[in-house]
C-alpha cells in the first residue's frame, strides 16, 4: 500500500513506488511536460533534429546534451512572471554511445568520433538560453527568439578576476591569457541578485591528454585535478588544445565559474577567477545582512572541499551595471567543519597562513589557479563529494549535498563525515550566525553545522537516518542536486542510486524544520540510465523544472539498441537528454 498523505509532512502529495522503468512517473494529480530535447531547433535557422545525421552546423543552432543546472529568468528582466522567461540550462558533457549510429558502446566509444563528430560534441556542451512561456497550463519553447543563445564548448569568453592574464593562463592561440575558447563541463550552477547566471566548470579534466600528465612540468598540478594521460575524450587527436604536449595550460583555463548576461545575447561570458579553480559543482548566491552577496561551491571529489566567496562590496540593486565587475573582487574561503559542530572559514588569500612564496605561490594568481593545494595546506574538512549547496530562503541555513564517498575508510571518519564506505551519501545543514537583523553569511567564525540526514534504505545500510516516520519509498541514496521551494522545503536530486540502491534516480522532497524535518517523500522517479539535475521552480511555485541527464546510459547501451528511448519511445530515435515541466493538473502548487 502506498502512503497516501505525508504523515507529519506538510507535502502531502501521494508518494510514488522506487521501482526502474523505461518510463518516468510523478505522483497521481501531477502531469510531466517535455519541454525542450536534446536536438530540438533553438536558432531560427537551425534545422529539425536528424538522429542520424547530427552535424557541428546543426549542434550549433539546437538544444545541447545532457542538462544540467537549470535557471528561470522571468521576462520581463526584474519581474516576478512565472509563465514566461529565459530557461538557462547547462550541458554538462556528451554520451558518444547514444548520439551517433555506429559508434559502439562505452566509454571506449568516446575515444571513437570522427573529428566531425567530436566538434558535434564540442558544440552539444555549454549552455543554452531559450524564451518558454506557459499559455492554457501547457509550457513550450520559443524557437528563434531574440534572447535564444547557444554557449558551446567553443564561444570565445573574457577572463577576468585576480588570475587573468598570468603566464599560467597563456597559449599559443592566446598570448594574453584572457580570452578562452569555451566552457566545458557545466554541471550545476547559479545566478546573482543581478540577473545574471553563473555556469560551473567541473569536471574539465576529462578533456585533456597527453604525456606531460606525467612527466611535464606541470605534472603535480595536473595530478591534483584528475588530469591523466589518457582522455576520457578522443578531442585532443583534432585540437591542439586538448593536448597537453602541445598546450600544457590549456587545461588552466578551466575550472572556473563563468558569469553571463541572459537578457542580452550578444554580451560575452566571463571567467571569474576570483572564486577559484576546482571542480565547481555549481555557485549558489545568498545576500548577506549587510549587502555584500555570498557564494557557497561545492568541489565535487572525494575528499575534496566546501567554499564560500564573498564580494567586497554590496551589491547595488538600483544600478545594475554597476554590480559588473562584482565577482572580481571579494575573498574565497575554505570550510573546516570542527569535530565539536563549530563552523570555520579559512581564508584562501596569498601571503596568509601557509599560502607564500615559500610554499610556492608567488602571488594570488598562483594561489587561485591551484586553490586544491591551498585549500590542502589550510588543512580544510576533506567531504565526501560536496555537490550542490543552497541556502534555505526560509530559515536562512545552507544546506550541503555530499554525494557519496566509497573510499572512506574508517580511520577517515569524523562527526561531519561519521561513515566508512559511504556509498550513499548525505546531507548537512550549515548554521551562519545571527548578525543585526538577520544572518552572517560572511563570518568566519560563530557558524555551526549539524546533519540533516544519512542517506541510505534505514535498517538496512549502516547509519542511515532520517525522521522515524520516513516511508519504505521515501528514503532516497545519492543526494546531488537541490532546490527549495518559498516555504523552504528541501527538493533533493539524486545521481547515483541504481548502483548504490537498485532503484532509480529520482526527486525526493521534505520539510526542513517543523514535526515533518527530514522526512522524505519520493516525487519524482527518473527513466534507467538517467540522473536528474537541475531543480527549479518557476517563481509561483507552480512548475518544477527538471533536467533529465543521460537516460538510457546503462551497460551496453548504444545508439541501436539503448535501454530506453525516453522521451520520444520512437524506432530509430536514441533516448533524449530533456528538460521536463512537471505541473499539478489542478493547477496548485507542486508539492502541496
Ligand atoms: Fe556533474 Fe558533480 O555532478
Ligand atoms: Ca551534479
Ligand atoms: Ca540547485
Ligand atoms: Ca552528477
Amino acid at each position: 500500500q502506498v502512503p497516501a498523505a505525508g504523515g507529519p509532512s506538510t507535502l502531502t502529495f501521494p508518494e510514488i513506488r522506487h521501482q526502474l522503468s523505461q518510463r518516468d512517473a510523478v505522483p497521481e494529480g501531477y502531469e510531466v511536460q517535455v519541454l525542450i530535447r536534446w536536438g530540438d531547433p533553438l536558432l531560427g535557422d537551425a534545422p529539425d533534429f536528424d538522429p542520424n545525421a547530427q552535424t557541428p552546423a546543426s549542434q550549433a543552432g539546437q538544444f545541447g546534451y545532457n542538462n544540467d543546472y537549470i535557471d528561470f529568468q522571468p521576462l520581463p528582466q526584474g519581474s516576478r512572471n512565472a509563465e514566461h522567461g529565459l530557461l538557462c540550462v547547462n550541458h554538462e558533457y556528451t554520451d558518444t554511445q547514444l548520439m551517433f549510429p555506429g559508434i559502439g558502446s562505452g566509454r571506449a566509444a568516446r575515444l571513437r568520433p570522427t573529428a566531425e563528430q567530436s566538434r558535434t560534441e564540442r558544440l552539444a556542451h555549454g549552455h543554452t538560453v531559450v524564451e518558454i512561456r506557459r499559455e492554457g497550463g501547457r509550457w513550450s519553447y520559443v524557437k528563434g527568439s531574440r534572447y535564444n543563445r547557444r554557449i558551446t564548448g567553443e564561444t570565445p569568453m573574457r577572463v577576468s578576476g585576480p588570475a587573468a592574464g598570468h603566464d599560467l593562463l597563456k597559449t599559443n592561440a592566446d598570448p594574453t591569457g584572457r580570452l578562452v575558447l569555451g566552457t566545458l563541463n557545466n554541471c550545476a550552477g547559479g545566478n546573482t541578485p543581478w540577473g545574471t547566471v553563473i555556469i560551473a566548470e567541473e569536471n574539465f579534466n576529462y578533456y585533456f591528454g597527453g604525456a606531460a600528465a606525467t612527466t611535464g612540468a606541470q605534472k603535480d598540478a595536473y595530478r591534483r585535478y584528475g588530469i591523466v594521460a589518457e582522455a576520457q575524450y578522443g578531442w585532443g587527436r583534432f585540437e591542439d588544445r586538448f593536448n597537453l604536449d602541445k598546450e600544457p595550460n590549456e587545461p588552466n583555463r578551466f575550472g572556473w565559474v563563468v558569469e553571463y548576461d541572459p537578457y542580452d545575447p550578444q554580451s560575452q561570458p566571463v571567467k571569474r577567477t576570483a572564486l577559484g579553480r576546482f571542480k565547481h559543482e555549481g555557485a549558489t548566491h545568498v545576500v548577506n545582512h549587510d549587502g555584500r552577496v555570498v557564494f557557497y561551491s561545492g568541489d565535487d571529489e572525494r575528499f575534496d572541499y566546501l567554499y564560500k566567496f564573498v564580494t567586497a562590496r554590496p551589491w547595488n540593486p538600483n544600478d545594475r551595471a554597476a554590480n559588473r565587475d562584482l565577482l572580481d573582487e571579494g575573498t574565497l574561503f575554505v570550510a573546516k567543519l570542527q569535530d565539536d559542530g563549530k563552523l570555520e572559514w579559512l581564508p584562501i588569500v596569498h601571503g596568509q597562513g601557509p599560502l607564500t612564496a615559500a610554499n610556492g605561490f608567488a602571488n594570488q594568481a598562483e594561489v587561485l589557479i591551484n586553490t586544491r593545494r591551498a585549500a590542502d595546506l589550510l588543512e580544510a574538512t576533506p567531504m565526501d563529494r560536496p555537490e550542490d549547496v543552497e541556502t534555505n530562503p526560509v530559515n536562512n541555513r545552507v544546506y550541503v549535498m555530499l554525494t557519496n564517498n566509497s573510499n572512506r575508510t574508517a580511520q577517515q571518519v569524523s562527526p561531519a563525515n561519521p561513515r566508512p564506505r559511504n556509498n550513499h551519501g548525505h546531507v548537512i545543514e550549515l548554521i551562519p550566525p545571527a548578525a543585526g537583523n538577520g544572518f552572517d553569511h560572511a563570518a568566519t567564525e560563530g557558524g555551526r553545522w549539524a546533519i540533516f540526514l544519512m542517506a541510505g534504505k534505514p535498517g538496512q545500510d549502516a547509519g542511515a537516518q532520517y525522521h522515524r516516520a520516513t516511508s519504505d519509498q521515501g528514503w532516497l541514496s545519492c543526494p546531488d542536486n537541490c532546490a527549495f521551494d518559498a516555504k523552504g522545503r528541501l527538493w533533493i536530486a539524486t545521481d547515483g542510486a541504481p548502483t548504490a540502491a537498485g532503484i532509480a534516480d529520482g526527486v525526493y522532497a521534505t520539510d526542513t524544520a517543523g514535526a515533518g524535518r527530514a522526512l522524505t517523500r519520493l516525487f519524482y522517479q527518473a527513466p534507467t540510465g538517467a540522473e536528474v539535475c537541475g531543480p527549479r521552480f518557476a517563481p509561483d511555485d507552480k512548475t518544477l523544472f527538471l533536467a533529465i541527464q543521460h537516460p538510457g546510459d546503462d551497460t551496453g547501451s548504444t545508439f541501436e539498441q539503448p535501454s530506453t528511448r525516453w522521451p520520444d519511445f520512437q524506432a530509430g530515435v536514441p533516448p533524449r537528454p530533456s528538460v521536463i515541466a512537471i505541473v499539478k493538473k489542478d493547477g496548485g502548487e507542486v508539492g502541496t
